[in-house]
């Protein structure tokens, strides 16, 4: 029997057991392979004593529509940088990638299928380095892996900070008051500016365009008159004003190496309030709201492409490669080309001018 192993790592997100189903079922389809998943990334592996699962057409029944991993994750650590106290109680990372690979081969495993953003294909890329047959899958709500059209759990995250804005439009109005909503993306505005158009929001201030916070203001007083009116603003979690820097909230989780986002919303509050704004301001951060819960069909189907996809990868022997989407097909790219660029929104792309050409303002 041949043996695959499943890891997913980083932030979860809306699709993932979906991916974890599919791999299993298309390798039902072979006689001689198993699929075992490592649970919480490669902790599974590396933990004394190991904590890994079969994934048999049994365990991932009916999970296709539930959020979250069955195989839990983790964005903190990894083989490359495994967290351990020192005797003064401060902590330093130790590289266990070799004791890793060591493992997996005493534990038979032939090939691993890794579900993960740029920090998890970073990593698959430095195994493939040290010789182990793996494959990528791109995960991530943020849509900020260029390698690919797009990723599941995007669609999901845009439909949920949809919902939001609708729900922060009726209050806004019957209250006169500007909102504020704050939605995740990390350094990319997708899901703010998706999330902007479909929600109908007035303003949109994402990372790859600075605001002035005069431009957003009057924009801010257009919508009122004698204090009648309201506005819906989408902020992404990464949006900054002209000179200023990324709005980070404290982090000293052992082993998290990611600048922590949060706090958009509240620091453009408080410079609107500054530069004279008179009106009455709420703000509202939708946080990891985005990421649980149920898939939307799309994400289903697209993840269900890329387990699918991963697993003919492995029979096909594609190692150091990751799965892709371009449409219409389910293609392969290097893994070295995954992580090669970050996806910005792109300021000429017909999304933003759709924006702006419905009078979205992005405070610039
Ligand atoms: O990358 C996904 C994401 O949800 C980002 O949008 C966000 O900045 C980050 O992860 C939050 O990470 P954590 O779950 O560690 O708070």
């Amino acid at each position: 029997m041949k043996r695959v192993l499943v890891v997913t790592g980083g932030g979860d997100c809306p699709g993932l057991n979906a991916v974890i189903r599919a791999i299993v079922k298309r390798a039902s389809k072979e006689k001689d392979w198993e699929v075992i998943g490592s649970i919480e990334a490669y902790n599974g592996i590396l933990r004394e004593p190991t904590e890994i699962m079969i994934l048999d057409e049994k365990a991932v029944s009916g999970i296709h529509f539930q959020g979250g991993t069955i195989i839990k994750t983790t964005n903190k650590g990894g083989p490359f940088a495994w967290p351990i106290k020192n005797s003064d109680g401060t902590w330093s990372a130790v590289d266990r990638s070799e004791e890793m690979l060591r493992k997996m081969q005493y534990l038979g495993i032939d090939a691993v299928i890794s579900i993960g953003g740029e920090g998890s294909q970073r990593i698959s890329q430095l195994l493939y380095e040290k010789g182990c047959n793996i494959i990528g899958v791109p995960k991530t709500i943020d849509n900020d892996l260029s390698a690919t059209d797009t990723t599941f759990g995007f669609q999901t995250a845009v439909q949920i900070a949809t919902e939001a804005v609708d729900k922060l439009v009726t209050t806004a109005a019957s209250h006169n008051r500007v909102f504020i909503l704050e939605v995740m993306g990390r350094y990319a505005g997708w899901i703010g500016l998706n999330a902007a158009i479909a929600g109908g929001a007035e303003i949109c201030l994402i990372p790859e365009i600075k605001y002035d916070v005069k431009k957003v203001l009057e924009k801010v007083e257009s919508r009122f008159v004698r204090d009648r009116g309201f506005v819906n603003i989408v902020i992404s979690e990464g949006a900054r004003p002209a000179g200023g820097d990324f709005a980070t909230t404290s982090n000293n989780t052992v082993g998290y190496n990611n600048l922590r986002l949060g706090g958009a919303a509240q620091r453009l509050a408080e410079e609107l309030t500054e530069a004279g704004c008179r009106q009455d301001i709420r703000t509202t951060v939708l946080g990891h709201l985005q990421r649980g819960g149920i898939p939307v069909a799309y994400d289903r189907v697209l993840a269900t492409q890329f387990g699918v996809k991963a697993f003919e990868m492995v029979l096909e022997g594609k190692f150091g490669e990751m799965v892709s989407y371009r449409h219409p097909d389910i293609i392969s790219v290097p893994l070295t080309v995954a992580i090669d660029q970050y996806n910005f929104v792109g300021l000429d792309t017909a999304l933003v001018k759709t924006a702006r050409g419905v009078g979205i303002s992005f405070g610039d």
